[in-house]
């Protein structure tokens, strides 16, 4: 996949925005999709997204080599896994019972082996989910720039966790590659860098240890 790879990104709350806004300045072709008419969000895509398109979500995944996952993970099971067949999903979620309510099914276990495991027909890759959308925006620079930060990047399979990477890197971060979706799990709430914003030497400090015991 290149840098043309296009984006799907299913939720316009909070993150989504962000996330769309990042891809297109680094050069994607990006949809963007709530779970209702894309009509509702036609004009404030085109005042706070430029250049994102406004789709079903249908059809934005339908278009797209990457679908992210902007949406709140109490919200995950009223999305049909066929629609996803094939494609690599960034898994951009987190459970937060504060705002989820408690889901059983993600009381124990990293967040995004679950959501693999539902989405069985696709490649899931946990990334951009531990860095706050304020600063996700505001933090983004690009490489070799002296106050650059890292992001995490973890995934079961080493062409999508690649591809999520070169995307990571493109859109402002230095990616830092975790051995699997299960290593993955220093990227949640609770994890060593859940919430913080660090350089690429202090974020391998934090994850080095755990990510070894969960790889
Ligand atoms: N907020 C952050 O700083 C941040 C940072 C990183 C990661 N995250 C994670 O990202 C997820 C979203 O957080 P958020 O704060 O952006 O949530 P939010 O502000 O509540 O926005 C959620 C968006 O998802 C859409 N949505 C819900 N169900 C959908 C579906 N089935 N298909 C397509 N779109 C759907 C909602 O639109 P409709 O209800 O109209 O469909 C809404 O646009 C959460 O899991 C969160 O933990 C958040």
């Amino acid at each position: 996949m290149t840098g043309q790879s296009r984006l799907a990104v299913l939720g316009a709350g909070h993150v989504g925005p962000v996330i769309a806004r990042l891809a297109i300045k680094a050069g994607y072709p990006v949809a963007i999709a709530t779970s209702g008419d894309p009509e509702d969000i036609a004009l404030i895509t085109e005042l706070v997204i430029p250049g994102a398109q406004p789709r079903w979500a249908s059809d934005a995944v339908a278009d797209a080599d990457i679908v992210v996952l902007a949406i709140p993970l109490h919200r995950f099971g009223d999305i049909d896994p066929a629609l996803l067949g094939g494609k690599v999903v960034v898994d951009a979620m987190n459970y937060w019972p504060a705002s989820d309510g408690v889901l059983k099914a993600f009381e124990q276990d990293g967040s995004s082996e679950i959501v693999a495991r539902r989405l069985a027909g696709s490649t899931v890759v946990k990334a951009l989910n531990h860095i706050g959308y304020h600063e996700l925006e505001d933090r983004a620079r690009p490489a070799g720039a002296p106050d650059r930060r890292a992001a995490g990047v973890a995934g079961d399979d080493p062409a999508a966790a690649a591809t999520i990477a070169q995307m990571v890197d493109r859109i402002g971060y230095d990616p830092v590659r975790l051995g699997s979706l299960r290593a993955g799990r220093v990227l949640q709430p609770g994890g060593p860098v859940f919430g913080a914003v660090l350089a690429l030497p202090e974020f391998e400090r934090a994850v080095r240890q755990d990510a070894r015991s969960l790889a």
